[in-house]
């Protein structure tokens, strides 16, 4: 069996304080091998929870994780994770960021050399090999970081915000690096994003999660990330459906924002 179940999965945190936080309830998704998923939600609405329980971090209170038929029980080179900044080692330079999973898995850099040389090309750091961290730009170490990710050779990638911290040019940049690798090596990969239209390019499957408790509210099926590949994201931002559905999540987002705003204030 082949892919991502997620069969059921609340997760709870109970506080010091005798309260608890319910931060999953009931979450249930069957993610198909080589899929592309968004997912976007009001902030609180368990998304970063989600991915943890996925990437094996945290334990949910309920429910199950399996990958390719087998149970999720913690962190696992087969589930990679690209955070949304800082999570390279800064006293490494660039080949030795992307290179420290075989490195850590005890390979020679006979198995991992070409590999990594490869990736560094692909996501356009060729002539940075020796750089330091401090010396690159915010694109370049998002760029680093998913090298390091593809290092492993996951079978899932998870992206916590990947392209939160970047200015918009570099942004759509990233955003069709992000499709292009999809493409060509046919990893699942889900990601996280606060931007309407980042999940539409990058979801041929979006998610829209909704808070307290964090549970899925809406799913789309959409074509753009496929028109995507290898195209100017300008132009498929043109497509009149586009528009259509970036108004339609924006409304829904923006009617839970209001919700959580109007009880916080009840509360207040
Ligand atoms: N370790 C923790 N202990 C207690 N509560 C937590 C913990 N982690 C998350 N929560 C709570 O669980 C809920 C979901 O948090 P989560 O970080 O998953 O949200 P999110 O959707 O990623 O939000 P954002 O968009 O702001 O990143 C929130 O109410 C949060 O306060
Ligand atoms: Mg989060």
């Amino acid at each position: 069996m082949s892919g991502l179940t997620i069969e059921n999965v609340s997760m709870r945190f109970d506080l010091p304080n005798g309260t608890s936080v319910q931060a999953l309830k009931d979450v249930s998704l069957d993610i198909k091998e080589g899929e592309l998923m968004s997912v976007l939600g009001p902030s609180g609405c368990g998304k970063t929870t989600l991915l943890n329980i996925l990437a094996g971090f945290l334990a949910p209170t309920e429910g199950r994780i399996t990958l390719n038929g087998h149970p999720v029980k913690g962190p696992d080179a087969e589930r990679g994770m690209v955070f949304q900044q800082g999570a390279l080692f800064e006293w490494m330079n660039v080949r030795d960021n992307v290179s420290f999973g075989p490195r850590m898995a005890g390979k020679r850099e006979r198995d991992w050399g070409a590999n990594v040389d490869h990736l560094l090309d692909v996501v356009g750091l060729r002539d940075f090999k020796e750089k330091a961290v401090y010396e690159l730009s915010g694109g370049m170490q998002q760029r680093v970081a998913l090298a390091r990710c593809l290092a492993n050779d996951p079978d899932v990638i998870l992206m916590d915000e990947p392209l939160g911290a970047l200015d918009a040019l570099t942004r759509e940049k990233m955003q069709g690096l992000v499709l292009r690798l999809w493409k060509e090596t046919g990893k699942t990969i889900i990601l996280i994003t606060h931007s309407v239209e980042e999940a539409l390019l990058l979801g041929e499957r979006l998610l829209v999660m909704a808070p307290r408790p964090g549970r899925i509210h809406e799913e789309y099926r959409l074509p753009f990330a496929d028109e995507g590949v290898g195209r100017d994201l300008r132009e498929v931002k043109k497509n009149p459906e586009f528009g259509q559905k970036r108004e339609e999540i924006l409304g829904m987002i923006w009617n839970m924002e209001e919700e959580i705003m109007g009880r916080t204030e009840a509360a207040q």
